[in-house]
């Protein structure tokens, strides 16, 4: 699979996760034909139901996404990253691919701190980033994320929210404050997902709350957002 990261290891494992997620959104995509026939569908993706039928799913970042995420991260010289949901780690090998060519080009340290509330995915994602031999650059917490990211060790430069909407800007009130000036946040989906974000958009597109935002319509949306200082 050929990405930005030019690493022959970490793209034969995103090369296998990408077939699996093929794999698993021709299912996705029948689940929600049936419940739209149904007349059951639901626009909150976090309902219930629909939480146990993507409990084991990747539902992974577009790896155009991954890409923009790996650029930006080299681009700031991002070495403490905060990912909200991490699933089976596939941005997760992208951001620690990221901190990890940072850290050989200009020496120090860096750490990507993922984070899953289903500890199988957790397991399955920790293989993952073992395989693509980023270990050293990645810590998963295990737990829901309000918890397990009420210190997230130091000032933090870049974070990846790509989880469950309703989740979101609690998370983002957890990390605001650990964000260093001009660390970069990005939120994926929130285009797609307009109304279910609205929360979350309203507070990062307004400057007083201290960011200036901006929606990258590509894909569902990704809003890319920058602390001020
Ligand atoms: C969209 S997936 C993440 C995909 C991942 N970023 C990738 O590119 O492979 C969202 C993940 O967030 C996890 N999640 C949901 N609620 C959570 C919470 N409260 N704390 C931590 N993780 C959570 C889900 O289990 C799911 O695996």
């Amino acid at each position: 699979m050929k990405t930005v990261l030019c690493d022959a290891r970490a793209e034969a494992v995103l090369a296998r996760l990408d077939e699996q997620g093929r794999q698993q959104s021709a299912e996705m995509r029948r689940y929600y034909d049936a419940k739209r026939e149904s007349a059951k569908r639901t626009t909150d993706p976090a309902s219930k139901h629909d939480m146990d039928f993507v409990r084991d799913k990747l539902v992974a970042l577009d790896p155009e996404k991954c890409d923009l995420c790996y650029t930006l991260c080299r681009a700031i010289g991002a070495r403490r990253v905060v990912e909200f949901g991490t699933s089976f780690g596939v941005s997760t090998i992208y951001l620690a691919a990221a901190v990890r060519d940072t850290v050989r080009e200009r020496g120090g340290e860096g750490i990507v701190i993922g984070t899953e509330i289903e500890p199988r995915k957790a397991e399955i994602a920790a293989a993952n980033i073992a395989e693509a031999g980023l270990s050293p650059f990645v810590e998963v917490r295990v737990g829901d994320a309000r918890e397990t990211l009420k210190n997230a060790g130091g000032p933090v430069d870049f974070l990846l929210l790509d989880s469950w909407i309703p989740l979101v800007r609690p998370v983002m009130d957890v990390m605001a404050p650990q964000l260093r000036r001009g660390a970069m946040v990005l939120c994926d989906n929130v285009e797609k997902y307009e109304r279910e974000y609205s929360d979350y958009t309203s507070f990062v597109r307004d400057p007083k709350n201290g960011f200036r935002s901006v929606l990258l319509s590509h894909q569902g949306g990704l809003e890319i957002s920058i602390k001020l200082g």
